[in-house]
C-alpha cells in the first residue's frame, strides 16, 4: 500500500473548517477515494477524553504550558491510533485541525511559547500534513457563526474578539513559515463555492 495523503484544515473558531472538511470528504469518496475524516482535539478514544478536559469549563482552567502538554498528548494518541494506521493503508486522512492550531492558539496568543510548541512537536509528533488548508475569515463574522452553535464547547471562543484577532493574524503568518504546505482559502463565500475550489486544489495535490 502507498503512503496515503494527510490533509489538515485550520482557521479560527467558526471559520467553516468542519463544514469544508465534511464536504471535501464526501467529494473525495464520491470520486472513489478511501477517506478518513477526523478531528482535533480528539480523533481517537483517548484523545476524545482529553478533548473534554480541554474544551469545557473555565477559560483559565489550564495554564498555556499545561494546555500544550494536553494537546500534544491527545495528538500523539490520535497519530498512533488513527492517522498513521490509515496512511499506512494508503488512505486520505482529513483532520479538522492539527499541529498548526497548537502553534497559533498556544504558541502565539498567550505569551511567546512557540519554541516549546515546536520542540514538543519535534519530539513527540514529528510529521506535518502533506497539505494544510487555512480558512481565512474576519474574526467578527466567524465569532458570530461559532457562538450561534451554542455547543457547550465554547471555552476558547469565550476568550473574546481580541483573542480571535490574534489567532487570525497567527494563522495568516503560518504561510510564511510553511509556504509549500499551506494554502489560504477565502472563507467569506458561499460554502459550496469554497468547497468547489478546495476540491480542485486537493485533486491537483494528490499523488
Ligand atoms: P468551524 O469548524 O471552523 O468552527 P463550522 O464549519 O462548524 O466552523 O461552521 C460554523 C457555522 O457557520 C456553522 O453553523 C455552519 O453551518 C456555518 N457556515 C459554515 N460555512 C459557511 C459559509 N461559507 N457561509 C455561511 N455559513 C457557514
Ligand atoms: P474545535 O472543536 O475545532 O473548535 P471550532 O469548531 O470552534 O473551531 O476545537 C476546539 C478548540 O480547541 C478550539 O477553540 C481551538 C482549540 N485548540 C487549541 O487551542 N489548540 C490545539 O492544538 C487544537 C487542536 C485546538
Amino acid at each position: 500500500m502507498g503512503a496515503g495523503f494527510f490533509l489538515s484544515f485550520e482557521g479560527i473558531d467558526g471559520s467553516g473548517k468542519s463544514t469544508q472538511a465534511r464536504l471535501l470528504a464526501n467529494a473525495l469518496k464520491k470520486a472513489g477515494h478511501d477517506v478518513v475524516l477526523t478531528r482535533e482535539p480528539g480523533g481517537s478514544d483517548g484523545a476524545e477524553e482529553i478533548r473534554r478536559l480541554l474544551v469545557e469549563g473555565d477559560p483559565n482552567r489550564w495554564s498555556a504550558e499545561t494546555e500544550i502538554l494536553l494537546f500534544t498528548a491527545a495528538r500523539r494518541d490520535h497519530m498512533e491510533r488513527t492517522i498513521l494506521p490509515a496512511l499506512e493503508q494508503g488512505k486520505i486522512v482529513i483532520s479538522d485541525r492539527f499541529a498548526d492550531s497548537t502553534r497559533v492558539y498556544q504558541g502565539a496568543t498567550r505569551g511567546d511559547l512557540r519554541g516549546i510548541v515546536d520542540q514538543l512537536h519535534d519530539l513527540m509528533i514529528k510529521r506535518e500534513p502533506d497539505l494544510t488548508l487555512v480558512i481565512n475569515m474576519s474574526p467578527n463574522d466567524a465569532l458570530a457563526r461559532g457562538l450561534a452553535r451554542d455547543s457547550g464547547e465554547d471555552r476558547f471562543e469565550d476568550f473574546g474578539l481580541a483573542f480571535q484577532q490574534k489567532l487570525h493574524d497567527g494563522f495568516a503568518s503560518l504561510k510564511h513559515d510553511f509556504p509549500d504546505r499551506i494554502r489560504m482559502i477565502d472563507g467569506a463565500r458561499d460554502m459550496h463555492t469554497i468547497a468547489d475550489g478546495i476540491r480542485d486544489i486537493v485533486l491537483d495535490a494528490l499523488p
